[in-house]
């Protein structure tokens, strides 16, 4: 979605609110929505349609993880390496995982700016680990053989 699109986008999401400062974090995700990760310009320009301070649009993108300050994969897959799920082997699948995408131990975004990946801490599916997040949605006792298929899967997504 083209900058313009998103202020669109936007317009129609003011309605719905009192203030305009009221709808900052629905407008940042309509900004971030498109490339996962929001430039100082994204966050000038959302301080400037909700005629806020820059700097409290920054506070609040700063404060909510969701929110992504650099650039990032198509595919955000977000691996919970927490202690539960070490436990169940989530550290080496994530080691391998990132090895298999040719990226370092700690991840990173793949040359194809397809896949980044990362590890978090708990995603409350502690006894379904391995467990991924990707761009939101779920995927449960993962095996090595389960996520290669779904790369090959989101490889494909990618090119349609
Ligand atoms: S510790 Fe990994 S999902 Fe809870």
């Amino acid at each position: 979605m083209a900058a313009q699109d998103w202020r669109q986008a936007l317009q129609t999401v003011l309605q719905k609110y009192p203030r305009k400062e009221s709808a900052v974090l629905e407008a940042l995700y309509l900004a971030q929505r498109d490339k996962n990760y929001l430039s100082d310009a994204d966050i000038r320009a959302v301080a400037e349609v909700l005629e806020m301070p820059v700097t409290e649009v920054e506070a609040l993108v700063g404060f909510y993880s969701l929110f992504r300050r650099q650039p990032t994969g198509k595919y955000l897959i977000q691996v919970c390496t927490d202690l539960p799920c070490a436990l169940r082997g989530a550290e080496a699948f994530y080691k391998r995982l990132c090895a298999r995408l040719g990226l370092p131990p700690e991840g990173g975004t793949t040359p194809d700016g397809l896949f980044t990946v990362e590890e978090v801490v708990c995603l409350a599916a502690c006894d379904r680990a391995p467990v991924a997040q990707i761009n939101l949605q779920y995927y449960e006792n993962l095996t090595d053989e389960a996520m290669d298929a779904l790369i090959a899967r989101l490889r494909e997504q990618a090119q349609e």
